[in-house]
């Protein structure tokens, strides 16, 4: 089973995300948990390139480093895991390329699509939106370490995150299940829970 969690800044995917890892171990499952960017050797090169406040990346060249990490983490990572038959949890996927660079000038969506579709990246059985207004999460965002290049967007930036996440979790509506992440962790852990339906 291939599960991913996405959402905006401060959506709390980092507690949700430990507390399964707890739930995984109670239950002896066997599961590997990863995350976008810079899981493989290259991707942590390539992570730091990305996440430099220095650094001016044209929209074409985060695009095109994004994806390299993502096919590094795909091919070292997911798939090996994958076949071992393990649960592969990931910290954010190629839904996040749709939210995040859809957001960029001179970038289509559709262009996004279609280097998802010709890498012949697995497609999550279950990804979990963790939804809440972009200022609430920025805000709690910003109570934690000093902010990466993403983070330091401006709000209109993040408030677009969020409705392309929207927009494509009702485009795939099977797949995407949208939790309010404004509610208690314990409430949204209960949601995830009941999704992934393992006892
Ligand atoms: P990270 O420090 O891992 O933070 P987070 O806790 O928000 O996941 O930062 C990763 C940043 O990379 C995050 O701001 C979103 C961005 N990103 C994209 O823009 N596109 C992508 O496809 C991925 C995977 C991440």
């Amino acid at each position: 089973m291939f599960i991913t969690f996405e959402g905006i800044e401060g959506s709390g995917k980092s507690t949700q995300i430990q507390m399964l890892k707890e739930f995984f171990e109670k239950k002896s499952l066997k599961a590997f948990f990863t995350k976008e960017p810079g899981s493989s050797e290259i991707g942590k090169e390539i992570r730091s390139i990305l996440l430099n406040k220095e650094n001016k990346i044209y929209p074409q060249t985060e695009i095109f480093l994004i994806f390299a990490d993502r096919v590094q983490h795909v091919e070292e990572i997911i798939k090996p895991n994958l076949n071992e038959g393990k649960i592969v949890v990931s910290d954010r996927y190629y839904d996040s390329s749709v939210a995040y660079q859809g957001q960029r000038e001179g970038i289509s969506k559709i262009e996004i699509y279609e280097l998802i579709e010709n890498l012949d990246l697995p497609t999550p059985d279950i990804t979990f939106l963790l939804d809440l207004p972009a200022n609430v999460g920025l805000k709690r965002a910003k109570n934690r370490a000093s902010l990466d290049r993403f983070e330091s967007e401006e709000i209109s930036f993040h408030e677009g995150v969020r409705q392309n996440y929207l927009d494509l979790q009702e485009q795939n509506f099977q797949r995407i299940v949208k939790i309010d992440a404004t509610q208690s962790t314990n409430e949204i852990f209960s949601n995830i829970i009941k999704k992934i339906k393992i006892e």
